[in-house]
């Protein structure tokens, strides 16, 4: 959550960091601020609402020269978003200035301190409370900042990227990190740095990049070697610098309305850059690494814990169905949040999947932690190279669905289904639990797979005609079984999210212990009925919403008949392996939660309260 960019260089640092915090309005944009240092002197501007908003409160009456500053663009967590809770936040003297992504769990305490050594306070963060401990600390220490925020991290309890600037030494700022990202840009020669929660906001300026990790600090100075030191004990660090692959087309919107309609539609091309170099049909094998160098744990696991939230949690549960049903491993999904706060039984037989798109979902983080504290292989599935769940497990999987931008997660769930299909399947012919023959059909199928989503597309019309019947509707049921239970709980959450309409999910047959009380003439109900799961059970569920007078839009196979006679609205799906449905009945779900919202004048990229990725628990 926050999201925070900076530049230290040559350049004029104000176009930079707008720009950044544009890029970065995906991690929160309630509210956002920049400060910049020109002349012996600190501008700082912040505001309610969003990027542009703030580009234009400074259009007004700033001037933006300056070679030196920082931005944020904020997600709520303590105090309401307004002017004064926006960041940046000086300190009581105004000589120091932070940004700050995370939640300083002891604030109250230390606010309670500082207040009776006559420090008051503007705003109602956890942020200032920090500055304000940093300028204490330094006068009482008589330190340079570097050492004062030192001192001050090791005093809080939380978790914080924190990038801070003192006018006595307007050559430099201080970053830190604690369970939030933080991605230093390093320029030719050490000229110029950048800062940025993660990588997207200086990718045209450089390609080189340190990610500091957990407990790691840094001073950031014009024309010096970055030197990154443990906040604890103050020890060197030595650091490795990553070569990026990211690139700047990659995280535009390439013609798009929204980048939520852009991901979609790279669904295909996702799906087979998460598949490329990994299946290999004519060698009758599938290479993952992560798998192959711990292949024991695997095939030696008394049972498979999955951990995620949200969508991938929803990705989690098709993996359920993938694992047992083809590699014959039992397995349980947890929600990362439960998981963590339960107690729960892990031995050393147990191996734990993380699945998170962004690698940062604090709750999912803190499972994977406490898995591995009590002796659990965890295995990784993320999409963020170099995220922190990446980093904290054992091993893993990259889905490499390319920059996810949208708020509402769409080709991040397909290719996290692709990887745990291509894990359930490489561990199933291990195990022998499929054949041969059948494991080289679900490639040949998989291989498929790109090119039917790509024909799948061509229903958005369709799709969207019916979204302009229902987008008025309060609520929606969303029904499948099987294998695609999980994608009806998906297509509930996707429509939530980013049009407002209250949705439900349910496996089909529970409909009738209870969801079936809803049904009338108004209830609009998305169906998945496809040819081979369950088929007849689903048939007569839709009967039985029929009888009641329920609005039935269903996903069918290509083909069907039966459905086409009785629902209001069909939408075919090309014909597949069962266990690969998901895959392609996820589709036209995204399209019609899309579609609605857009109808709605939603806005579907950044809806309201949430965040991309959700840093804090
Ligand atoms: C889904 O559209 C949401 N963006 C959300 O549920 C998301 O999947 C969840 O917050 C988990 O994020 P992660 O995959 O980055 O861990």
């Amino acid at each position: 959550m926050c999201g925070i960019t900076g530049y230290i260089g040559y350049r004029e640092a104000y176009p930079i960091i707008i720009n950044g915090l544009k890029r970065l309005e995906y991690r929160g944009y309630d509210s956002a601020g920049l400060v910049l240092y020109n002349n012996d002197e600190i501008k700082l501007v912040k505001t309610k609402g969003k990027v542009s908003d703030l580009e234009k409160k400074i259009q007004e009456n700033t001037d933006t020269s300056g070679t030196i500053g920082f931005g944020h663009t904020r997600w709520a967590t303590h105090g309401v978003p307004n002017d004064v809770n926006s960041h940046p936040h000086y300190s009581e003297s105004e000589n120091l200035v932070i940004i700050h992504n995370g939640i300083i769990e002891n604030y109250d305490t230390i606010k309670k301190a500082l207040i009776e050594r006559g420090y008051t306070f503007k705003s109602d963060t956890d942020t200032e409370v920090l500055i304000n401990l940093i300028e204490e600390i330094k006068k009482k220490h008589k330190v340079k900042l570097g050492k004062a925020v030192q001192l001050a991290l090791n005093e809080v309890v939380g978790a914080y990227a924190i990038t801070v600037f003192d006018k006595e030494k307007p050559d430099e700022f201080v970053v830190a990190r604690l369970g939030s990202p933080i991605a230093i840009g390093i320029g030719e020669d050490n000229k110029e740095f950048f800062i940025a929660s993660d990588a997207s906001p200086f990718i045209e300026y450089t390609k080189n990049a340190i990610y500091l990790e957990d407990g790691e600090m840094a001073i950031i100075k014009r024309d010096r070697e970055i030197r990154v030191r443990n906040i604890k004990d103050d020890a060197l660090v030595k650091y490795d610098v990553l070569e990026l692959k990211l690139s700047l087309d990659q995280i535009e919107k390439g013609g798009f309305d929204h980048f939520m309609l852009k991901e979609i539609y790279e669904q295909p091309k996702a799906i087979t850059d998460t598949f490329r170099g990994r299946m290999l049909p004519n060698e009758g094998i599938i290479k993952m690494q992560g798998i192959d160098d711990h292949k024991q744990k695997f095939l030696n696991a008394n049972r498979i814990i999955i951990v995620a939230c949200g969508t991938s949690w929803h990705a989690g549960l098709v993996a359920e169905y993938l694992f047992e049903d083809i590699a014959r491993i039992p397995v349980e999904v947890e929600y990362g949040s439960e998981f963590r706060y339960r107690n729960p039984i892990i031995t050393e037989n147990d191996v734990v999947i993380a699945i998170s798109q962004s690698g940062e979902t604090a709750d999912t983080l803190a499972a994977v932690k406490m898995a591995k504290e009590k002796g659990a292989f965890v295995y990784g599935v993320c999409n963020v190279v170099g995220s922190s769940i990446a980093r904290e497990t054992n091993a893993g999987s990259y889905t490499h669905a390319g920059p996810e931008i949208g708020v509402a997660s769409t080709k991040a769930f397909t290719t996290q289904i692709t990887v745990l299909t291509l894990m359930a399947l490489k561990l199933g012919l291990e195990k022998g639990s499929i054949s041969k023959t059948e494991f080289h059909q679900y490639l040949i199928e998989m291989g498929l797979i790109p090119d039917k989503v790509e024909n799948l597309l061509a229903i958005d019309d369709k799709v969207k005609e019916i979204a302009s019947i229902y987008k008025d509707a309060t609520n929606f049921l969303y029904l499948g079984r099987g294998f695609n239970f999980p994608v009806a709980l998906e297509g509930a959450l996707k429509l939530k999210e980013i049009s407002y309409i209250h949705a439900e999910g349910y496996p089909a047959a529970e409909m009738k212990h209870g969801p079936i009380a809803l049904i009338d003439e108004n209830m609009p109900i998305v169906v998945i009925a496809t040819k081979k799961g369950h088929y007849d059970k689903v048939v007569s569920n839709i009967q039985e919403i029929k009888s009641r007078n329920g609005k039935i839009i269903a996903v069918v196979t290509e083909g069907d008949t039966t459905v086409k006679e009785i629902a209001d609205h069909v939408i075919e799906i090309p014909e597949t392996e069962e266990a690969l449905t998901p895959l392609l009945t996820t589709i036209p779900l995204q399209l019609l939660s899309y579609h609605i919202a857009v109808m709605l004048g939603r806005n579907v990229d950044q809806p309201r309260n949430l965040a991309k990725s959700v840093t804090v628990e």
